[in-house]
Parts: structure tokens; sequence; C-alpha cells
């Protein structure tokens, strides 16, 4: 990506990265991402806010150049990881004379994973300033959202907010600001779940701070910056809300059809007495899908036959995923089928100490379904019906 003018003194000179699939060997990326860099030209200094990742750092220090940085003061790093720090070390070597400035716990970070030596850094504080002469940044904490260590910059003169990761999206688009709000809604919800669920306790914090300032312009360091903040801050509010959908995930693996067809009975079951239901075969979902359903369903049921003694190891990963993820389920059960017994219900259950969910009745069953299994799946599909519509946090 050229560089992109903003305002006057403000440009976006970070890249996009229209074929990355996969983020930390882990998280699916559909839609690509960017990693979005911003200089700031004041009457005397000049900022850079964050970096790239380390595979784009040409992009980024040809962007520097050919809008003439020939200058650069200060690197501002809100954010550790490497797809937002990655390149500091090469800006710094480009530019002798910038410092880095960020929070004590962030340089600390940089110092142990980039290598970056001490004197390069300014520490700057909650609610502490820097001048660029007609233009001042100032620096908000955040941690958690998602490392220990991030943090918010806003330029007070322009209301923009530059918050890293928060708020951002994994989309690679040529749009500078969201135009399609439908085509960004998804992309930023799957980001929510797949990086800021687990924190969604300390996130109203983070928004009641932004709520107090005047911003413009939300600028994330993923995905296309917004002009209508609100867009994107309702949303969130609405993810971190304690109220859940009255919707099923059936995530289900089947070796010989019999967990397929419970799942499948289930399902429909579900549907039948007005649930929304959600199904994932898990050896072939995009576990980015799943965890975006996880963000406001009330219930998950994992389907799993019994491999030797304990679950699929399909189901495992499903379901360390959705503990780690800490979605805010209210319900969680497990149907699936053994041959000759096994534990899978316990190991299951053991694995979802993070959850705050009530386990429903399980329904495991020896070889494939007969009527009787089918009539204890209808009781479990009329047991998760009238906890959800006794339930004052699943919105029907
Ligand atoms: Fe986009 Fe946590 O890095």
């Amino acid at each position: 990506m050229n560089p992109r003018k903003i305002r006057e003194g403000l440009y976006s000179v970070g890249a996009i990265d229209w074929d990355r699939r996969l983020f930390d060997e882990l998280i699916p990326l559909p839609k690509g991402t960017s990693y979005n860099s911003f200089l700031i030209k004041g009457s005397e200094a000049t900022a850079l806010i964050d970096t790239v990742d380390p595979a784009k750092t040409a992009t980024l220090l040809r962007n520097l150049k050919s809008i003439g940085v020939e200058k650069l003061d200060y690197v501002i790093s809100n954010h550790a990881e490497q797809d937002h720090s990655g390149a500091i070390p090469a800006v710094l070597e480009a530019y002798p004379e910038a410092k880095v400035v960020t929070n004590t716990k962030c340089k600390n970070m940089l110092m142990e994973h980039l290598l970056i030596p001490e004197d390069r850094f300014i520490e700057k504080g909650d609610g502490e300033t820097l001048s660029l002469g007609d233009k001042t940044l100032e620096f908000i904490i955040a941690p958690w959202v998602h490392w220990p260590e991030t943090q918010f910059t806003y330029l007070r003169e322009e209301w923009i907010l530059f918050t890293c990761d928060f708020l951002g999206s994994h989309l690679a688009t040529s749009d500078m600001y969201v135009k399609d709000e439908g085509e960004v809604y998804p992309g930023a919800k799957r980001y929510y779940a797949e990086i800021m669920m687990p924190f969604k306790h300390i996130i109203p914090k983070h928004l009641d701070r932004i709520a107090a300032l005047d911003v413009e312009i939300v600028a994330p360091s993923h995905g296309p910056m917004y002009d209508n903040p609100s867009f994107i801050l309702d949303a969130y509010k609405e993810w971190v809300s304690p109220e859940v959908k009255n919707e099923v995930i059936v995530a289900y693996v089947t070796m010989h059809g019999s967990t397929g067809k419970m799942a499948e009975y289930l399902a429909d079951a579900l549907i039948d007495r007005g649930t929304r239901v959600k199904v994932y075969d898990l050896t072939a979902t995009d576990i980015g899908e799943l965890a975006m359903d996880l963000v406001d369903a009330a219930t998950l049921v994992l389907a799993t036959p019994t491999v030797l003694i304990g679950p699929h190891p399909s189901a495992v990963y499903a379901t360390y995923l959705a503990n780690a993820l800490k979605p805010k389920l209210r319900y969680a059960t497990v149907i699936g089928s053994y041959g000759w017994g096994g534990k899978t219900v316990e190991m299951v259950a053991g694995m979802l100490g993070n959850l705050k969910v009530e386990l429903l009745e399980p329904v495991m069953i020896k070889g494939y379904p007969t009527e009787g299994d089918y009539a204890a799946l209808d009781k479990l599909a009329d047991e998760i019906k009238k906890k959800h519509d006794e339930d004052g946090n699943v919105k029907i």
C-alpha cells in the first residue's frame, strides 16, 4: 500500500496483507488483514504511531521516504506484539535519532522480544502527554486488550484515538474508513471473539474512558478506520453486555454416523421449539466462525464420539478453545455415542472450568441411536428451551 493522506500532517503509512490466512499459527484470516501505522507531522516534531509486521517492513520504510520523512523524532508503541512492533528495530536503524515512546510494561516487553536497547526509550504513564509542537499526544494506559502492556494514543487537536488492536478487524480492504458496515461487522466481531473476548470484564472500563473523550475518528491497527465511532463502540457494548441470544451451538464430530445423527436430531428438535441453532462439523469448520457464534450464544452442545476412553481430539480442541475464549455461555452439555464405555462426559466437563455455565444432563448412548435415545434428545431440547425461557439474560 502506498502512503495515504488522512488530514494535513497525518498519513496512513502501514501495509495491507491481502494474502495472510493464519495468525499466531492458529487464527484463520479469511479476509486477510492490515497493519496500520500512522505518521503525524507536528510543527516541531514528527511521530510514528506503531509500525507493521516484520514481513512488511520494506513497505513502511518506503512509505516514510516517499512522503519525505527525513527525520523521525518518536515511534509511539501502543502494543508490543510483533505485528505492530516488529519493524521498530528497522525504523530505529533508518532514523537513528528516533526514540520509542511507550509505558514501562511495553518498554520491558520490547526490550525482551526485540532486543531494543534501553537508551532508545522514553517512558510515559497514564494521562501523560508528548508535544509535537502544534499537536499533542495523550497516552491512555489500557491494559489487557489483549496483552498487559496495551495503551491508546489520543491526538487531542484532531480528536483521533489510536487504539491498536482494540476495536480492530482482520480485514484487508482498500477502504481507509468503514464504507460498508455490513462487510466490516462480521470481521470486527470475529476479531473481538478471537482476541478480546477473554477480557470482556475489563473492556467496559476502557469503553467508559473512551466515552469521556471527544473522538471523531477511531484508528485501530487492523482493518479500516471508523469515522462513525459509535458503530464499533455500540457493537462492543453489546458484545460485552451480560445478555445472550436464544441460540444453541451444536458442535459435532462423528466417526461412523451415530453422533452425527444425534446432532442432527437435536438441532431439528431445537428448531421445532423456536430456538436458533448453529451446527458445526468440527473436522471441517473454520474455528473463527465458531468463535464468532460463541460471542452471544446461550448454550453450547458438544457432540462427540468416544475414542478409546475420551472425547474425539477435534472435540477436545473445540472445548479447549471455548474454555480459553471465556464466552458468555449460560449452559453446556455433551451428547454422543460410545462403543463400550469411557469417561467422555467427565473429561469434557473437566475442560470447561473457565466458564460459568450450568451443565445440563448429557445424553451418551451406546451404538446407533434408537427410539429411546431420540426421546432423551427431545427431553434435552425441552430442558434447553425451558432454561432459555426462564433465564432473564437470554434475549428471546
Ligand atoms: Fe495485532 Fe496483539 O497484535
